[in-house]
């Protein structure tokens, strides 16, 4: 942070009415009830057990040289916000999951970006299908409809495809495409409200994260009973969600509580649940590389504003309501918005950093993948995917 930003956000502080003025004129703007991924979620804001913003930035490591910034945009307005990236056993790909409901796959220079799997038989193109019209901000009315396919894995063995849709729960696709099989979409006889990202264990299960507000989830479904569980309830905006190499734990962000979390799956931990790192800003994705080093996308930053809002749920609800343009609101409200990936150890320890502080070319990032000397980079919000070389 610098200097200038700490003077503005505390003056700005000294007149919380000025941030309710805003935001009331935000919602008058931007007509939000109607939109945004949590918009007809139940909603039930509570307090929340943030890390101090000074005591997380003050080791937070910065990348001085903004490397994110050289990133190379690619495929724009070709994809339209391809949150999750997945290649399959053959090294094809990248496979997405964009706004207009398709999971869409690169085939090369020759062939391009094909259909490879649909959520649901009611997607039609006349409804769905609306180009480079189909951002997230414009799908939300028929997004129900259609799909939204966030999270994606291959299971190497099979080769088959997992999709958490936030519409649909979870599903499951041959390696040949087509539309998917449901796999889970209750638990305990409830519909599963927003599924968001997945991961498959050796052993089958599959853990993916139900993102509510503060009473989000991490599930599990077992394919040999084809029943579905809870594994850890009351959280934060759970999403992300990534198991470790030798599968003792796996890594999940609570986006709203800006952390990551170890849950231990074997060992004398078992059952266990604990906060590995604070961040600077809001989490995304989690995805291992091949060293079982864990990158995060992360949405920056948080400021003392965001402090503001965690401790006052009523102000809060109204701003995470609209996830989209929390940026706009964000600018509105002083705050800098710009992205940061970080990679992390086992022990949740910062291994990297890249920043890209001016937003020139990542506004805003769901996810990072880390192939053969590469980053790729989805973001939710925008029809592009970001690569950089690395390391
Ligand atoms: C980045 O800049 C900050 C302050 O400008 C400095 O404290 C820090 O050591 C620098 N980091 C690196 C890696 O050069
Ligand atoms: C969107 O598509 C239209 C027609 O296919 C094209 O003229 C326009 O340039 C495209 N816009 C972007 C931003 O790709
Ligand atoms: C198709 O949409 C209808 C109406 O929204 C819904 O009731 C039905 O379950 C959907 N069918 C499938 C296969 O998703
Ligand atoms: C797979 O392992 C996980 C973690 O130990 C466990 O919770 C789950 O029940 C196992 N699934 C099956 C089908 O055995």
């Amino acid at each position: 942070m610098e200097k200038k930003n700490h003077l503005k956000d505390d003056t700005f502080l000294q007149h919380p009415i000025l941030i309710l003025l805003v935001l009331v004129l935000g919602l008058v703007i931007m007509d939000p009830f109607q939109m945004g991924p949590v918009g007809g979620l139940e909603f039930r804001p509570v307090k929340h057990n943030i890390a101090p913003y000074k005591q997380v930035m003050k080791n937070w490591p910065r990348d001085n040289q903004s490397r994110l910034g050289l990133g190379k945009l690619e495929f724009e307005g070709e994809v339209f916000g391809p949150e999750s990236l997945e290649f399959d056993h053959l090294g094809r790909g990248p496979y997405t999951g964009l706004a207009d409901g398709r999971i869409v796959r690169w085939m090369g220079k020759d062939v391009g970006w094909e259909t490879f799997a649909l959520v649901t038989s009611n997607w039609s193109e006349k409804l769905c299908a609306k180009g480079n019209e189909s951002t997230t901000k414009k799908q939300w009315k028929v997004e129900k409809r259609c799909g939204r396919p966030l999270g994606l894995r291959f299971d190497k063995e099979s080769g088959k495809l997992y999709i958490a849709d936030a519409y649909y729960g979870i599903l499951v696709v041959g390696s040949e495409g087509g539309v998917a099989t449901p796999l889970a979409t209750h638990v305990h006889g409830k519909p599963i409200l927003f599924a968001n990202d997945l991961d498959i264990h050796t052993n089958g299960s599959i853990f993916f994260t139900d993102t509510r507000e503060a009473t989000g989830r991490l599930l599990r479904y077992d394919p040999p009973t084809k029943t579905t569980h809870v594994v850890l309830d009351g959280l934060a905006f759970p999403n992300g969600v990534q198991i470790s190499r030798d599968h003792t734990f796996l890594l999940f962000t609570e986006t709203t509580n800006c952390r990551l979390m170890k849950y231990w799956l074997e060992g004398p931990k078992t059952g266990h649940v604990e906060p590995i790192a604070n961040l600077p800003g809001f989490p995304d994705n989690v995805r291992i590389n091949e060293n079982g080093q864990f990158w995060v996308a992360i949405d920056c930053c948080r400021t003392p504003i965001q402090e503001i809002l965690s401790h006052n749920p009523w102000i809060r609800s109204v701003y995470f309501r609209l996830p989209i343009r929390m940026s706009f609101l964000a600018r509105l409200m002083g705050m800098k918005m710009y992205t940061v990936i970080s990679l992390f150890n086992e022990m949740g320890e910062v291994v990297e950093v890249l920043e890209d502080r001016k937003g020139v070319v990542m506004k805003l990032v769901s996810e990072v993948r880390e192939v053969k000397g590469k980053l790729w980079i989805g973001t939710v919000a925008h029809n592009h995917i970001a690569t950089l070389p690395y390391p």
